[in-house]
């Protein structure tokens, strides 16, 4: 059994947050607790960049709860761990702690929702980055671990040496990134009932471009814009209908800045594919007809 963490069938990211006013923040945070989105997505390398550094963005989450308190009991915070600027990974388990107390006090909370290990590191063997989890959970610093980017066999190789769940995995899913369904990721979230949390379910943006060079992504909205006319929603909805239509029920989390749109992604509970139209995106996404 999954160690169940309570999720919002969306999230929203924190990668493209940068250093700004913490009422600009607070504003596209209650845009995603109005809409029902309350499964929110950071770590403590986002935010390295002009005016930022590393845990610039836990810093700037960290500030806005500051300013207001009540916002964290509406919140599950996930956060990651395990990029070290230039090395780039360690999930050596004396690392790992000390990267999760750096990520609490960064953002000024008591424990962390989801704790992530953001990529695997290979020189760290599961077993150890297991006890970093243990012990994280054990003290009350972490509700719940998942992983980052990691395949379904690295997956399976944690837990096989943790005394509890795994709660989620974080690859990249979106209808241009379509891995997941046939990497094994899918099927391993279904066997162990782990939520899948899909980063860049946009493809980054990519797929919003109007007139994309890229001909895959060109074929991809177009796929999606039949679907978008037929049901009256937008790109964006279909894209993320589309996402979410797999039995896994994979929570897109969006990195939208905008809370206009952060609030319409939240429409996409509304939609449902048919069958046919789901494939018609796969193919699209494929570039060539399904056997
Ligand atoms: N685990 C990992 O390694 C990893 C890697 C990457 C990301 N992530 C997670 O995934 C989250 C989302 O990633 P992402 O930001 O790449 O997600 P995304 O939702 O695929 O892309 C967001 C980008 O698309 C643009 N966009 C959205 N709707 C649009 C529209 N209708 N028209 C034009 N542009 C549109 C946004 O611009 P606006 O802001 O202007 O709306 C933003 O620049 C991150 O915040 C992070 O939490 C995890």
């Amino acid at each position: 059994m999954a160690a169940a963490l309570p999720h919002s069938p969306l999230a929203w990211g924190m990668w493209r947050l940068l250093p700004e006013d913490p009422k600009l923040t607070e504003t596209k945070i209650n845009a995603a607790l109005d809409s029902g989105i309350t499964l929110f997505d950071t770590a403590d390398i986002y935010g390295v960049g002009p005016g930022g550094g590393f845990g610039a963005a836990e810093t700037q989450l960290g500030r806005v709860l500051a300013s207001t308190p009540a916002l964290r009991r509406a919140m599950t915070i996930a956060t990651k761990g395990g990029i070290v600027l230039g090395v780039p990974y360690d999930s050596s388990a004396r690392y790992l702690v000390s990267a999760c107390e750096a990520s609490l006090r960064r953002l000024g909370i008591e424990q962390i929702d989801l704790y992530q290990i953001h990529r695997p590191d290979s020189l760290a063997h599961p077993a150890e980055v297991a006890s970093a989890f243990e012990q994280l959970r054990r003290s009350g610093k972490i509700r719940a671990a998942g992983v980052s980017n990691y395949t379904a066999a690295q997956t399976r190789a944690l837990q096989a040496h943790l005394p509890f769940s795994l709660a989620s995995i974080q690859p990249e899913f979106s209808p241009l990134a379509t891995a997941p369904l046939t990497d094994g990721t899918l099927d391993l979230a279904a066997e162990c009932e782990l939520a899948v949390l899909a980063w860049s379910p946009l493809a980054g943006g990519r797929l919003m471009v109007s007139d994309s060079a890229d001909a895959r992504a060109a074929a991809v909205a177009a796929a999606l814009d039949s679907v978008a006319a037929t049901h009256r929603v937008s790109r964006m909805v279909a894209a993320l209908g589309w996402l979410m239509a797999h039995p896994t029920r994979p929570v897109p989390i969006i990195g939208s800045q905008n809370p206009d749109r952060i609030r319409e992604a939240m429409t996409v509970l509304k939609l449902k594919l048919e069958r046919k139209e789901w494939y018609t995106v796969l193919t699209a996404a494929r570039g060539s007809p399904l056997p």
